[in-house]
């Protein structure tokens, strides 16, 4: 995933790009389309209160898990512990919530502002082994600049995103 044309689109849409719910939106849509392993792509958001998760910007098929309790699913745990969660072959999780039956391998990434967990990344694919550690350090990357680049804007989508 750390292709070079790819990583230049993804700066570019950055640079270009002001509006955080835009930039995540068109974020998911280059991850699906540029990367042919990548079938899903979504950003969903923390509620402490309800200890639910929300699902905002996204794009692949639609998904009938837009909210998602904390520890449910690869997703919830990353709600509760905070790490990336990887995926290879999603069949032999016993907790994971199927968004889409012909999803194999997965990997969740955490979206920190400010070293408060507000979201995360998640991405599917149909192939198993879709993901590497590579892709790992890409994403916690990626998300890293984000969090510097639209900053508080990413409270306010979380806010908007989850209706805290
Ligand atoms: N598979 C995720 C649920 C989200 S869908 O992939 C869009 C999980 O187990 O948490």
């Amino acid at each position: 995933m750390n292709e070079i044309s790819l990583k230049n689109q993804i700066v570019q849409l950055i640079e270009q790009e002001s509006q955080a719910p835009r930039a995540l939106q068109q974020l998911t849509e280059l991850l699906v389309k540029q990367v042919d392993r990548v079938q899903w792509a979504g950003f969903y958001f923390m509620h402490a209160g309800q200890q639910q998760l929300h699902l905002g910007p996204f794009s692949g098929p639609a998904t009938e898990h837009t909210v998602i309790p904390y520890g449910k699913g690869i997703c919830g745990q990353v709600a509760a512990s905070g790490q990336p969660f990887l995926v290879d072959d999603v069949s032999r999780q016993d907790n994971y919530i199927a968004c889409s039956l012909s999803t194999q391998s997965e990997i969740v990434v955490p979206l920190y502002y400010q070293q408060e967990l507000i979201g995360q990344l998640d991405l599917d694919s149909d192939t198993a082994h879709a993901f590497t550690a590579e892709d790992e350090q890409f994403l916690t990357d990626l998300l890293a600049i984000l969090a510097v680049q639209y900053g508080a804007a990413l409270q306010q989508l979380q806010q908007e995103v989850t209706g805290a």
